[in-house]
């Protein structure tokens, strides 16, 4: 295998100027044992006031994984727990065992609590992505989650354009799918990027045809400023559209990616959410033939295993095919333990890595000790025969094979919430027509005519249905532009009795363009529901359509000049069901 390719060319003008911290760099003899420390300038740990840290936390095996598209509810395990207590000292002589108060709670180096970085470090290399194609293999580093992973890699490949000041020449560019999540969006644009959607089909990034990579790439117009040397792109439940990218279509975009020289940032916060039901019970519902290739696969067959059938049976990253080093891939806890905790990493060659600390360095330092220790805890354990009195009770931790069972736990009850809402969603994508009208029956003896009011796919991965309106089937279409229609139908779907707040799809948009025919698409998480009511809450929704196919008029949907948010405070008081999700 030959080593990473250099990227340096690509380092914003500040990378280069990067030096480390030249404190830090004393970090590593900190931890020799009986060494007197009076070059830090570390605050005394008796002083921290939190003696231990404690918790109830559940076992790995508390919620039930998927069984071959089966529905299978959470069995006795669902209520058991267990306690972890972090102490103030825990007498590992070595530092890559010890969690305790002292530590975690204490100043480290940008490369975090070294045992929370060296689980993250083993997990990605050696479970993750057992299969990165470059010598030596990926690096990591800790972060505060995706969206620190991702406004930190800006930081490092990025130079700020300013149209007062600088050339046209010199504007840089981003590639993204030409829909979505819009926060990385707002990271880049306050710089000057230019944001440069690719078309997207239902798995996501198009690589040939019109609007795909190729095209945009070949086609480049010199005058909107340079080529784009990065790429954002989400490719395993994607957000906002719920499509997962497959290993032939990535190999086609990372060989396009290699010619032009552009760097991947890829975001992946639900690659432990892939549902492999999807496409079964999609075509199962629509009559078409049922795919079997779509089964259960294991994508490390030609290579190392991932020593887990569940890891070895998800679409792997771009990492996996990364021969050049060119991947920059962000990981999150915020969808295996919490958002709250802030905490997440990089994956990348080490130079990349390298620079990466750099920023984090003056920006972050470390992710929080508080969340390092609780997760490193509740992961690995004390790590050491000898723990200090506090921790007697303590040794049980989830390990390697718990945490792993954890996340297909994760997926089952994701997988189970995308079931019930599309097969929901599906039984109610018609209404009948009748010389009498719109019905949500056929019982009328009358002759009938189905007629469609939203299309969809069925999420391979994430949290989210992306459902595409068929405004063209309403009756008021053509008296009223499509996209007052849409909003109606918004305000329409958030009052009694339907009470349901959906996404609509300009929250998604990167340009313009994609914004001028944004109005045809709402955004659904099933996530944040209860399991027990996303039935419910989906037939709710489904009334709300037809009752809305039924209006003669958009009396009371309009506003005075309301917005979003406004509509969103007058909800507040009533139970709605919130579609959107949150902070996402
Ligand atoms: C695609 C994507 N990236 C990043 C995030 C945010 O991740 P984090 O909480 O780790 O910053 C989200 C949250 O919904 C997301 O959907």
């Amino acid at each position: 295998m030959a080593p990473p390719v250099d990227l340096s060319h690509h380092y914003a003008s500040t990378t280069k100027r990067r030096v480390g911290s030249s404190i830090k760099d004393l970090y590593k003899y900190f931890f020799i044992p009986g060494i007197a420390n009076l070059a830090g300038g570390l605050p005394n740990p008796s002083y921290f006031p939190y003696d231990t840290l404690e918790a109830t936390v559940a076992t790995p095996q508390r919620f039930q994984p998927s069984s071959n598209g089966t529905t299978k509810k959470s069995g006795d395990d669902a209520k058991s727990s267990m306690r972890l207590i972090v102490p103030k000292e825990s007498h590992a002589t070595d530092v890559q065992n010890r969690i305790d108060v002292a530590t975690a709670l204490q100043y480290v180096t940008a490369e975090g609590l070294p045992p929370m970085a060296s689980f993250v470090r083993q997990f990605t290399r050696h479970h993750l992505h057992p299969n990165v194609p470059y010598a030596g293999g990926p690096d990591t580093i800790l972060t505060t989650g995706a969206t620190d992973g991702f406004s930190k890699s800006i930081e490092v490949f990025t130079n700020v354009w300013d149209p007062e000041r600088d050339w046209i020449s010199q504007r840089e560019g981003i590639l993204c799918e030409e829909f979505v999540y819009m926060n990385a969006v707002a990271t880049v644009k306050p710089r000057g990027l230019n944001v440069v959607p690719v078309a997207i089909d239902t798995q996501g990034m198009l690589a040939r045809g019109k609007g795909g990579l190729a095209d945009v790439l070949e086609n480049w117009d010199f005058r909107k400023g340079r080529r784009p040397h990065l790429m954002y792109t989400i490719t395993i439940g994607q957000n906002p559209t719920g499509g997962t990218l497959s290993v032939e279509r990535k190999k086609e975009i990372y060989a396009l990616c290699h010619r032009y020289d552009i760097i991947i940032i890829e975001d992946d916060p639900y690659w432990n959410l892939q549902y492999p039901s999807a496409t079964a019970l999609e075509a199962q519902h629509r009559g078409s033939p049922i795919d079997t290739a779509s089964g259960k696969r294991n994508y490390n067959a030609h290579g190392k295993s991932s020593g887990y059938e569940f890891l070895d049976s998800l679409v792997p990253s771009y990492l996996s095919l990364d021969t050049d080093g060119r991947v920059v891939r962000l990981d999150t806890f915020s969808k295996t333990i919490a958002p709250g905790c802030r905490l997440g990493w990089i994956t990348a060659q080490p130079a990349v890595i390298e620079r990466l600390a750099r920023v984090t360095e003056t920006a972050t330092q470390a992710p929080s000790g508080f969340v390092q220790a609780m997760v490193a805890k509740l992961i690995l354990g004390q790590q050491t025969e000898r723990t200090s009195t506090n921790s007697s009770k303590s040794d049980c931790s989830w390990q390697m094979d718990g945490w792993v069972r954890w996340l297909e736990g994760l997926r089952g009850g994701y997988e189970r919430r995308m079931q019930d809402m599309c097969s929901t969603l599906e039984e109610g994508r018609y209404i009948i027509a009748t010389d009498a009208g719109l019905e949500s029956s056929e019982e009328s003896w009358e002759v009938v005519d189905k007629v469609q009011m939203y299309d969809f796919s069925w999420p391979t991965g994430g949290m989210f249905v992306w459902i595409k309106l068929r405004l063209d089937t309403h009756p008021l279409y053509g008296r009223y532009n499509p996209a007052r229609l849409s909003k109606a139908l918004w305000v329409h779907l958030t009052q009694k009795p339907y009470l349901c707040l959906l996404g609509p799809g300009d929250l998604f948009a990167p340009s313009q363009e994609t914004l001028n025919r944004s109005w045809q698409y709402y955004r659904l998480c099933f996530a944040a529901m209860p399991e027990a009511d996303v039935k419910d809450i989906t037939v709710r929704l489904v009334d709300g359509f037809r009752a809305f196919w039924k209006r003669t008029d958009l009396d009371g949907l309009e506003g005075n000049g309301e917005d979003m948010s406004q509509v969103v405070r007058n909800m507040e008081k009533e139970r709605v069901a919130n579609f959107l999700g949150s902070g996402c």
